[in-house]
């Protein structure tokens, strides 16, 4: 972590008192808002996930999609003394796995109280606290980018962030990102039944918003179709080399906020892409 928050980044707010709603929210007001909500929320996030995630696994996502066998990276042998940049890395649980591997890994976080669990566990990965859409490194610094459900589904404009993963990469190294499935936008955020059937609009990109009594975000989730996705992936400066799906295993009997086996095995939840730096 290279800095504690001054007084003047943060805000009051009775965020239990959150309302939710569909609205616009821009880049800072959705940066401003991941880092309360994921600041007030990752020991409860931690306390919930961390057994499912482990110290040191690189879990794609609640389908538990695993690294050591998705080989989505390339070739384990290839990190092998690789600078990694993993993005949005919570507890830094990815990046404990790539050191493992022999990787060098550093892991970026916007959220503090997220980085303080990631010492919490313990290890020698470098901590930076900062935003995915301004990365505190020089051009061409890292051989190879990952995020697990970091940052990209939070930000209002991945094209920045993108751009940004390009330009601290070295020509040709990778970039992987799971999000949230886009098809899952259509359907309520329910693990249940309830949570099968379509119920809005799968090309209304407007943001899911919590706001508090003052009208202020406090938590943000953007919306982008797949084609979009796609396309942001081209502006960025990448080309797809895969997008992966995962399905539900049957080892898994876990639910995870909207994520259950009963949707699971019949609509995709995660998205994850795989990209690399055009030259
Ligand atoms: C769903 S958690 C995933 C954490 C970790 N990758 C995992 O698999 O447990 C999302 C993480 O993204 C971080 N995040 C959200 N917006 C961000 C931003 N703009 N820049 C950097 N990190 C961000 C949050 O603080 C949070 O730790």
């Amino acid at each position: 972590m290279n800095q504690e928050y001054g007084q003047d980044d943060r805000f009051e707010t009775d965020a239990d008192e959150a309302v939710a709603t569909r609205r616009d929210a821009g880049d800072a007001e959705s940066s401003r808002a991941s880092r309360g909500w994921w600041d007030r929320n990752a020991d409860e996030y931690q306390n919930d996930h961390g057994a499912f995630l482990g110290d040191d696994r690189f879990v794609w996502g609640p389908e538990g999609l695993d690294e050591a066998e998705a080989g989505l990276l390339g070739p384990t042998e290839g990190l092998k003394g690789l600078d990694v940049l993993e993005i949005g890395a919570g507890a830094a649980q990815c990046s404990r796995w790539l050191a493992a591997q022999g990787a060098k890994p550093v892991a970026l976080d916007l959220s503090h109280r997220q980085l303080q669990h990631a010492l919490r566990i313990g290890g020698e990965v470098p901590l930076v606290e900062a935003d995915a859409g301004a990365l505190p490194f020089r051009d061409g610094s890292f051989g190879l980018a990952c995020s697990a459900y970091g940052a990209v589904p939070f930000v209002a404009d991945p094209v920045r962030v993108f751009r940004e993963v390009r330009r601290v990469l070295r020509p040709g190294g990778r970039w992987v990102f799971s999000v949230t499935h886009p098809i899952r936008w259509a359907f309520p955020d329910e693990p249940g039944p309830e949570g099968l059937s379509v119920a809005a609009s799968y090309f209304d990109r407007t943001p899911y918003v919590e706001q508090d009594e003052r009208g202020r975000a406090v938590y943000v989730e953007h919306h982008r179709t797949l084609g979009d996705r796609v396309r942001d992936v081209v502006a960025g400066g990448f080309r797809l080399v895969d997008l992966v799906e995962p399905e539900w295993p049957e080892w898994n009997g876990q639910e995870w906020g909207g994520w259950s086996p009963l949707r699971g095995n019949l609509i995709p939840g995660t998205a994850i892409f795989v990209c690399e730096r055009e030259d």
